[in-house]
C-alpha cells in the first residue's frame, strides 16, 4: 500500500437493481484504489458489475439500481457515503456529496467518463467542434474564441489530421477510432485528475485499438492523468495497465499489480481468463460458449460464487465464502514460487478470495463433480459438455 492518500478510493461498494424478479446484486462490496496518474484495470467477463461499478463512482445509477453500501473518496470528498442500517434502510453521511455539487465540482471537471459507443455520448446533429468547444465553455472559464483554441489544440493533441478543418464536421463524418480520439480530447479537455474509461476500445479492430492504447500512453505521461480502465480483454490490461482487479459476479476476486497477476496468477478464474487470450486477436469474449453457465447475480451460487465453474472446486468452496486478503500463513497452495523477474517490486499487496490461500481443509475436502468446470478448464468451447450447468 501506498503511504499517500490514494486519489480514488472505493471501499465495501454494493450497488443492487430491485427489479420484478428479485435484487440484483450487481457490485456486492467492491474496494480498489487509484492512486495518482497510476492506470488501473478492472477486468471481468460481460455481467461481471464493472460498468455499475463505474457509474457508481460517477453516481449515475438509474433506476431501478442503488447505491446500498459503501463509501467513495476522491481527493478526500465523500462521492458516496452510504451506510445500511441493520433494520435495511439507508443512511446517507452529512460528507456526500449532493447530485448538484456531483454535477459542478465533480463530473467532467475532476473525473471524465468515456464510454463504449462515441455516438452516446456525441449529438449527431452538431459539428463535432462546435460540442468540443461548448464543453469547454461551459467547464472552464475561458472565452469562445479561447475555447475554440483549445478545442483545435485538444484535437491535434489525440492525433486527428487537419484538426482546424475536421473541427467542422460532424460525428459521421468520422471513422470509430477517430470518433473515439474525440470523446479522449473531450474527456481531457477541463484536465481531470481521473478518466474512467468504459470499454472505449472494444468496438475497435485490433489495430485502431492498439493505436488509441498508444495514445492513451502518451497523454497519461504527459499530463499524469489517471485511469480507471474497464475491459473484458486480458490483453489490453497486459499493454496498458499497472494494477488490475478482477471482477466475478459482482465481486473483486483478485487485485495485484500487472505483474503479479500474470506472473503468479492466485485465483483460477483469472487463471481462465489468461488461457482465454492466447493469440493477441482472442479475448474473453471466446468464452462465450461457457457463458451461459455464468450464474446469475440475482442469486449468486453460496460459498465461492465461482464454484460451479472453477477447475479446482472442492466441497468446502461450496459452503465457505472466501475472505479477500492476502495469502494466509498454513493455506495449502501449489503455486509455485513466483519468478524473480515477475514481480514488480511495489509494495501493492496481492489479493485474493479463494479458500486455497485459506487454511480451512481445502486439502482434506472432495473434489467437486462440475461438467462446466471440464469445459473450463480444458479447451473451452471445443469441450463445451452440453452446455448445460451442473447447479
Ligand atoms: N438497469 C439494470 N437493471 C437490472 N439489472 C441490471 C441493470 N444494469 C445492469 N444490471 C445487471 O447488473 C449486473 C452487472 O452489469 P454490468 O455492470 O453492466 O456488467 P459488465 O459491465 O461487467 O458487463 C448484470 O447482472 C446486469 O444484468
Ligand atoms: S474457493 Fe474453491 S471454487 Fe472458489 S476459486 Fe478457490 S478453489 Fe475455486
Ligand atoms: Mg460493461
Amino acid at each position: 500500500m501506498s503511504q499517500s492518500e490514494p486519489l480514488l478510493k472505493v471501499e465495501n461498494l454494493k450497488t443492487q437493481f430491485f427489479t420484478e424478479e428479485g435484487t440484483v446484486r450487481a457490485v456486492d462490496g467492491v474496494s480498489f484504489e487509484v492512486q495518482q496518474g497510476e492506470l488501473v484495470g478492472l477486468v471481468g467477463e460481460s455481467g461481471a458489475g464493472k460498468s455499475v461499478a463505474a457509474q457508481s463512482i460517477m453516481r449515475l445509477v438509474e433506476e431501478p439500481g442503488r447505491i446500498v453500501d459503501g463509501t467513495v473518496t476522491y481527493k478526500g470528498r465523500k462521492l458516496v457515503d452510504i451506510q445500511e442500517r441493520p433494520d435495511g434502510t439507508l443512511e446517507e453521511s452529512e460528507e456526500m456529496l449532493s447530485q448538484r455539487e456531483m454535477r459542478t465540482d465533480i463530473r467532467g471537471r475532476e473525473i471524465a467518463i468515456i464510454f463504449q459507443d462515441p455516438m452516446e455520448s456525441l449529438n449527431p446533429v452538431f459539428t463535432v467542434g462546435g460540442q468540443l468547444r461548448e464543453f469547454i465553455e461551459l467547464n472552464r472559464e475561458v472565452s469562445g474564441s479561447e475555447a475554440k483554441k483549445i478545442a483545435i489544440d485538444m484535437l491535434r493533441e489525440v492525433g486527428i489530421p487537419e484538426p482546424e478543418t475536421r473541427y467542422d464536421e460532424y460525428p459521421h463524418q468520422f471513422s470509430g477510432g477517430m470518433r473515439q480520439r474525440v470523446l479522449i480530447a473531450m474527456a481531457l479537455a477541463c484536465e481531470p485528475s481521473l478518466i474512467i474509461a468504459d470499454e472505449p476500445t472494444t468496438a475497435l479492430d485490433v489495430t485502431v485499438e492498439g493505436q488509441i492504447l498508444d495514445l492513451v500512453d502518451d497523454l497519461r505521461e504527459k499530463y499524469g492523468t489517471a485511469f480507471l480502465w474497464v475491459t473484458h480483454d486480458m490483453g489490453v490490461v497486459a499493454e496498458i495497465c499497472d494494477s488490475v482487479n478482477v471482477m466475478y459476479l459482482g465481486e473483486v476476486i483478485e487485485q495485484a499489480g500487472v505483474d503479479d497477476l500474470f506472473y503468479d496468477t492466485k485465483h483460477p478464474y483469472t487463471e481462465a481468463l489468461l488461457r482465454s487470450i492466447p493469440r493477441p486477436d482472442r479475448t474473453v469474449e471466446s468464452l462465450d460458449p461457457i457463458s451461459g453457465v455464468m450464474p446469475e447475480a440475482i442469486n449468486p451460487p453460496s460459498g465461492c460464487r465461482f464454484h460451479t465453474r472453477c477447475p479446482d472446486a472442492r466441497e468446502v468452496c461450496r459452503e465457505a465464502h472466501p475472505k479477500h486478503g492476502p495469502p494466509e500463513e498454513g493455506a495449502t497452495t501449489d503455486d509455485p514460487t513466483p519468478p524473480d523477474q515477475g514481480t514488480t517490486g511495489d509494495e501493492r499487496d496481492h489479493l485474493v478470495s479463494c479458500v486455497k490461500y485459506e487454511a480451512v481443509g481445502y486439502e482434506h475436502s472432495e473434489p467437486l463433480e462440475n461438467e462446466s468446470t471440464d469445459a473450463f478448464a480444458g479447451g473451452l468451447s471445443e469441450l463445451r459438455a452440453g452446455g448445460e450447468d451442473g447447479e
